[in-house]
């Protein structure tokens, strides 16, 4: 490994990755490994990142964000993408809702390489990067009732039962989120994997600070059309998937 990678932009910080210590007796996922999962850049993205990584991302601190100063606007509402992989659906909603800023969080280099690439290109001003762990992003770098909506699309389903518990939705995902969230703000999650559905479909009211709303919740306060089949959603309706939608809505 050379230096410039070791450290250009958007690399992580070495050694063990922030693991805040919740002390709610709910239960968080554990990533493990998954954390130092790496990828490598064509020269291309490597260059956009140098570029562009300064002014569009950044990688999970100890600070909270100060949003109007990041966006460079103020009175706008926020909504936080966790695991935005490829950013396809990202990339494709944020234009129809340019008047709301969309932060999204990924841990896979590659994914946001892409996405920062369709950021660039298709001169997008709404969107905003973080590498790192949503659950610690979350935690750290946004204050209580900041966010006005949190996505998660297609999350990894960990299918085998010993690994049931990297699931990023767990009870205590869905309290830090509930935090975050203003009140009315929402939470929108999307499955294709129907044992994740059902590990999904038992968790749906243990939050107080979340009611349930179902799918599809016409009168939802924010877009929940995700516009296009990402990669992942696309493999799943060839394998004959479902697609679970969920919503739940900030209580207060
Ligand atoms: C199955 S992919 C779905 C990507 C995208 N939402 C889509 O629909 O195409 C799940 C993504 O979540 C990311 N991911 C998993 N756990 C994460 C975490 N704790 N924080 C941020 N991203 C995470 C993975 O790196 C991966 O890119």
């Amino acid at each position: 490994m050379n230096t410039t990678q070791r450290h250009g932009a958007g690399e992580l910080p070495h050694g063990r990755p922030m693991q805040t210590d919740f002390d709610t007796g709910l239960d968080y996922p554990r990533l493990g490994s998954v954390t130092f999962r790496r990828g490598t850049l064509t020269d291309n993205q490597e260059a956009l990142f140098e570029e562009h990584w300064p002014r569009l991302g950044r990688t999970l601190a100890d600070e909270t964000i100060d949003i109007p100063a990041w966006f460079g606007r103020e009175g706008h509402p926020t909504i936080l993408e966790i695991g935005s992989g490829t950013g396809t659906s990202t990339a494709a909603m944020a234009p129809l809702e340019a008047e709301t800023n969309i932060v999204a969080v990924e841990l896979y280099k590659p994914g946001l390489a892409k996405l920062l690439g369709s950021v660039v290109r298709g001169e997008i001003e709404n969107i905003r990067m973080v590498r790192g762990d949503g659950v610690e992003v979350l935690a750290r770098m946004f204050g209580e009732e900041s966010l006005d909506g949190v996505r998660i699309f297609f999350p990894d389903p960990w299918p085998k039962a010993r690994h049931h518990k990297r699931r990023i939705i767990q009870s205590g995902t869905l309290n830090l989120i509930a935090t975050r969230l203003k009140p009315g703000g929402v939470l929108h999650v999307a499955t294709d994997h129907a044992d994740y559905a059902e590990w999904i479909d038992e968790l749906v009211e243990v939050e107080p600070q979340l009611e349930y709303m179902g799918w599809p919740w016409e009168e939802a306060p924010l877009l929940t059309d995700r516009q296009v089949i990402t990669k992942f959603e696309g493999k799943g309706l060839e394998k004959d998937h479902v697609i679970r939608e969920y919503l739940w809505r900030k209580k207060g």
